[in-house]
């Protein structure tokens, strides 16, 4: 399965948000998607807008940039999975790497995260990826499949089916600097082989992330063992994100 999604992050105004994704709407028809699954990731604030904008709209998906994994209950200033779905949201981004970073976010809590947006049939987008002291170190591969597999440790594995992988080098993402199409083949590749011999499950889509636009996703997306991306700086650009969709479509 081909996806590409976008993590607007904290950007927009209610009215920026509107717009981008007026033009999104309007540069992504069913025919110009194909057989890309499209998804997009706004701020809190801008995801009843943004399904509302969506309502007649079968092939673009709307995700959330984060979820509390309880139900409920005196969390301030936090959005539970169960209010994510009951706003109509389709899926949520899971343990991206700056929420680990500056919010603190472990293993344990993306797994509890995992678990509720399954309870409460959102698709997670589970990211992992190494920083750069552990790709000067080569300890990538190992750092990676131990968040990804702490991610799923508690998930049955018919349920692992139903959710997206992303690959995000730390250092790769908003910082201009991408992984070779190489580097992120060997990743996928070997993230891919640990779910099957670990879970029995290899089928779900595994995204790059990490400074991808039109000038370099076209050999990333061509590798075996990627599905696309989560895109970041990129997707706050109509032209680019729906250059990204064709590209990939391409693929
Ligand atoms: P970037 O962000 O494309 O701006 O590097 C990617 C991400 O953080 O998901």
């Amino acid at each position: 399965m081909k996806l590409l999604a976008g993590n607007w992050k904290m950007n927009n105004t209610l009215e920026e948000g509107a717009d981008l994704m007026e033009a999104l709407i309007e540069g992504l028809s069913a025919e110009a998607v194909g057989d890309v699954r499209v998804v997009v990731s706004p701020p809190y604030l801008q995801l009843p807008q943004t399904v509302h904008a969506l309502w007649e709209n079968a092939h673009i998906a709307v995700a959330a940039q984060n979820g509390h994994a309880a139900d409920g209950g005196a969390f301030t200033g936090e959005v539970s999975m169960a209010m994510l779905r009951d706003a109509e949201v389709d899926a949520v981004i899971i343990g991206h790497s700056e929420r680990r970073q500056y919010f603190g976010e472990t293993d344990q809590d993306v797994s509890d995260k995992v678990k509720s947006a399954l309870k409460h049939q959102l698709i997670p987008i589970v990211c992992v990826g190494e920083v750069l002291e552990q790709r000067k170190a080569g300890t990538y591969l190992a750092e990676t499949w131990a968040q990804l597999h702490a991610a799923f440790a508690s998930v049955k594995p018919e349920d692992i089916s139903d959710c997206v992988i992303a690959y995000e080098p730390v250092w790769a993402i908003g910082t201009g600097e991408v992984a070779s199409a190489a580097q992120a083949q060997e990743v996928h590749a070997y993230l891919r082989a640990q779910m099957e011999a670990t879970f029995g499950v290899s089928d779900m889509p595994i995204l790059y992330g990490g400074s991808c636009k039109p000038s370099n996703a076209e050999e990333i997306f061509a590798q075996k063992d990627v599905d696309g991306g989560l895109i970041g700086g990129a997707s706050l650009v109509a032209a680019d994100f729906i250059e990204l969709v064709r590209i990939l479509k391409a693929s």
